[in-house]
């Protein structure tokens, strides 16, 4: 038995550390394959020894199913903000005030310059090295418990190296970098659903989602840059390295007595003291090492300053050189690096005096708003953007933004003709922030949304609870561009050459008015198509025919007859459905017609398919001219069926000789739901336990089975546990 604990250990070693090398530091020792079979073979270990499994296992980030709401926790000490300072004059304010402060004259203060993270504040709370909760800032006195999100954050480490003892909190900020953020915008986009504005809003809005699956999906990270300790009563004999700790507080008076009864309050000081706790240091500098040092992401830029002159300095490089970072900051936070004097110089109401936050120049530009368009996505989606007069921002010119939608626009009351301010947020899409209503032109007029699509004019709708007016007409030429455009890319049905110019003539030829169409295209046909290639920069663009591209195009149409269910399915462009949720539903309803065919709770028993995307297939193949085109694209000889292999048959007997007992009100499933899951995958359900009892699910407010499970020392199983297992059962 000795040994696969030994390799347990030691995969979970391996794999925290590759994690860190990874997700920390950006430098990977070794490939993603390698990384996948360390991890594989530490989820088939423990599957064989479940007992074995700690909550701390890498294994464990994304454990459960969505939680139902959060719940409020209270800080250990509140959750200040920063006062800020917009420009140089501030900034030397802010030095003269500490140095006055300190009694220091004109001696220059050591100070610590760090990037300000554009994300949402997080409390993570670690006991004897261990993650145990993670928390919103919330109004800074009472958070709200994401634990189940925070340990989805890979950047942020469910067990520290070296284990500390006791428990304390660290603080930092949880966001999206930059390029998780394109990525999931440009997916949500491809999939109708609306955009966020920023990467600090879509780290927000994935903080506050109930699924932890979605959080890991959006690759959400994290930077630490405060340690705080709760409080507890500290025995005298200890009261020499709670001197050394109260030195090390973050904050005021108030924190440097919660660090110092803490280390006490652990009752054994030893590992703390170890882990560098016990030598004397005092400085802020030497605290963000230590959370490195424990494996927590500390943003590395943070620079040492020797007084307010190198301060200026970091601002002015940063001002400029946080373009080129992988995340989004907004500016710097100076903090006095000596703790001794932060305590001597406390805290008002509202935010710490040894501490302020220097604010970036925004980004911003006034400029004249020439026009409001119309895009019209594949969607059908109509929506508003900026025709502004070109502007340079912040290194590059700005000749359209985005308005968000008709409602935005209404309640800022932006009309063409203003003078408006537009912002580059994040270095993303410029946006319209607000017109300057002094400089308004007497003659202008408020704008309105048409109430027609702006390519073919058909009447435009709007669901209730949305924001975004669409375009009923499935055959509107600009729904059906994009749609052919998304039908033809490389993560669709893959045919190469189709590209914007052709689909456009394909369409405006009426050669194609529907995806089947594509399918009728003959060699001759589009060998002999006139094209006239767009170049910007050629002012020779002559027609020609299209020749070899166009006999190549009708190969690849060809080709993608034989392309995989999923594809298909994908591209297709039902709302909801990405790349992912179509092969999940293609891999396991098998065809087409079963797709179609399957009733709202057989696509919702899919893994990983809710409601939402379930309506959504539903309501598709509700519609007869849905129908008729898949019966079209059928007829032209395109696959309908997975060529993928069904889904582990073996997983619908995981449980087989598996005897489980259930016990007590379980928190979302009743009983017999549980018993049909068990069942299911081949398992037994028992009214009693017995030594042949494999595992007992526990609930709320369970009897005597519980005790038995104990005595008999038979495995027991939290809902989450049990959910866990039919998980891992499946993949
Ligand atoms: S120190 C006592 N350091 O900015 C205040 N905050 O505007 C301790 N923030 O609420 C905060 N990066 O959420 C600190 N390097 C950094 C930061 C940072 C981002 C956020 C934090 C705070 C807000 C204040």
């Amino acid at each position: 038995m000795s040994q696969p604990l030994e390799r347990l250990q030691e995969l979970r070693q391996q794999i925290r550390h590759h994690e860190e090398r990874y997700y920390i530091h950006n430098a990977p020792e070794i490939s993603d394959e390698e990384f996948d079979r360390l991890l594989h073979e530490l989820e088939q270990l423990e599957a064989e020894y479940p007992d074995l499994v700690t909550p701390d296992s890498p294994t464990q980030r994304v454990a459960g199913r969505p939680i139902e709401g959060f719940e409020t926790v209270e800080h250990v000490a509140p959750m200040l903000s920063l006062d800020n300072a917009y420009n140089d004059e501030e900034l030397l304010a802010f030095d003269e005030r500490v140095r006055k402060g300190a009694g220091l004259g004109d001696a220059p203060v050591a100070y610590v310059a760090e990037l300000k993270i554009d994300g949402l504040s997080i409390a993570l709370t670690y006991e004897n090295g261990r993650l145990v909760r993670g928390a919103t800032r919330g109004d800074g006195t009472r958070g709200e418990n994401v634990t189940a999100n925070v340990r989805a954050i890979k950047t942020i480490p469910l067990s520290l190296r070296d284990s500390p003892a006791g428990t304390f909190e660290v603080r930092g900020e949880v966001y999206l970098p930059r390029a998780s953020f394109e990525r999931m915008n440009r997916e949500r986009d491809a999939e109708g659903e609306p955009v966020f504005m920023n990467p600090r809003n879509a780290a927000a809005g994935t903080m506050r989602n109930l699924d932890p699956a979605m959080v890991a999906k959006r690759r959400l990270s994290a930077f630490v840059y405060q340690l705080v300790l709760p409080p507890n009563q500290p025995p005298p004999r200890l009261r020499r390295s709670a001197e050394a700790l109260r030195a090390k507080a973050e904050g005021g008076s108030h924190e440097a007595n919660l660090v110092k009864s803490n280390l006490v309050a652990s009752g054994s000081d030893s590992n703390l003291l170890a882990s560098g706790f016990s030598r004397k240091e005092t400085r802020h500098s030497d605290m963000l090492a230590q959370l490195a040092k424990w494996g927590l992401p500390v943003e590395r830029h943070y620079c040492k300053c020797s007084g307010i002159t190198d301060v200026l300095e970091f601002c002015r490089k940063w001002a400029d050189a946080r373009r080129d970072l992988e995340f989004d900051t907004d500016g710097v936070v100076i903090k006095v690096d000596d703790l001794a004097l932060r305590d001597r110089l406390g805290t008002t109401a509202k935010f710490p005096r040894w501490a302020t936050a220097f604010k970036f120049p925004a980004q911003q530009a006034h400029t004249k708003l020439l026009a409001i368009r119309v895009n019209v996505g594949r969607t059908g989606a109509n929506t508003p953007y900026a025709v502004l007069e070109p502007v340079l921002v912040a290194g590059s010119t700005i000749s359209m933004a985005t308005l968000h939608n008709a409602e935005d626009i209404e309640r800022k009351d932006i009309r063409e003709g203003d003078t408006v301010v537009i912002e580059k947020a994040g270095d993303v899409i410029p946006r319209v922030v607000a017109p300057v209503l002094s400089l308004r032109p007497e003659d202008s007029r408020k704008w309105e949304m048409p109430t027609e699509c702006a390519a073919c004019g058909s009447d435009l709708a709007r669901d209730e609870d949305e924001v975004v007016w669409r375009c009923e007409n499935t055959s509107c030429p600009a729904r059906l561009r994009r749609s052919l455009e998304h039908f033809a890319s490389r993560s669709a049905m893959n045919i190469e050459g189709l590209g914007e110019s052709l689909v456009d003539q394909l369409i405006e030829l009426g050669l194609v008015r529907d995806f089947g169409d594509l399918y009728a295209l003959t060699t001759a046909e589009l060998e002999n198509l006139v094209v006239t290639p767009r170049e910007p920069r050629s002012d020779r663009a002559v027609p020609r025919k299209l020749g070899k591209v166009g006999r190549n195009v009708v190969e690849q149409i060809d080709r993608s007859r034989k392309n995989d269910l999923s594809r298909l399915v994908y591209a297709l462009g039902i709302r909801h459905i990405g790349e992912k949720a179509a092969a999940t539903i293609a891999r396991h309803l098998r065809t087409m017609e079963a797709i179609l065919d399957a009733p709202i709770e057989r696509l919702q028993a899919v893994p990983d398919v809710g409601p939402v995307v379930a309506a959504s297939v539903r309501a598709f193949a509700d519609e007869t001219h849905n129908r008729a085109l898949i019966a079209k694209l059928a007829a032209a000889g395109v696959n309908m069926a997975s060529q993928q292999p069904p889904p582990d048959v073996a997983a619908l007997g995981a449980f087989s000789g598996k005897t489980f007992v259930l016990t007590g009100t379980l928190p979302t499933m009743t009983r017999e739901e549980a018993t049909a899951e068990i069942e299911r995958r081949g398992g037994k359900v028992s009214g009693s336990v017995s030594r042949k009892t494999s595992y007992v699910v526990v609930g709320a407010d369970a009897g005597t089975k519980l005790e038995k499970a104990r005595e008999l020392g038979v495995q027991t199983l939290t809902e989450e546990e049990f959910r866990t297992l039919i998980i891992k059962a499946a993949s």
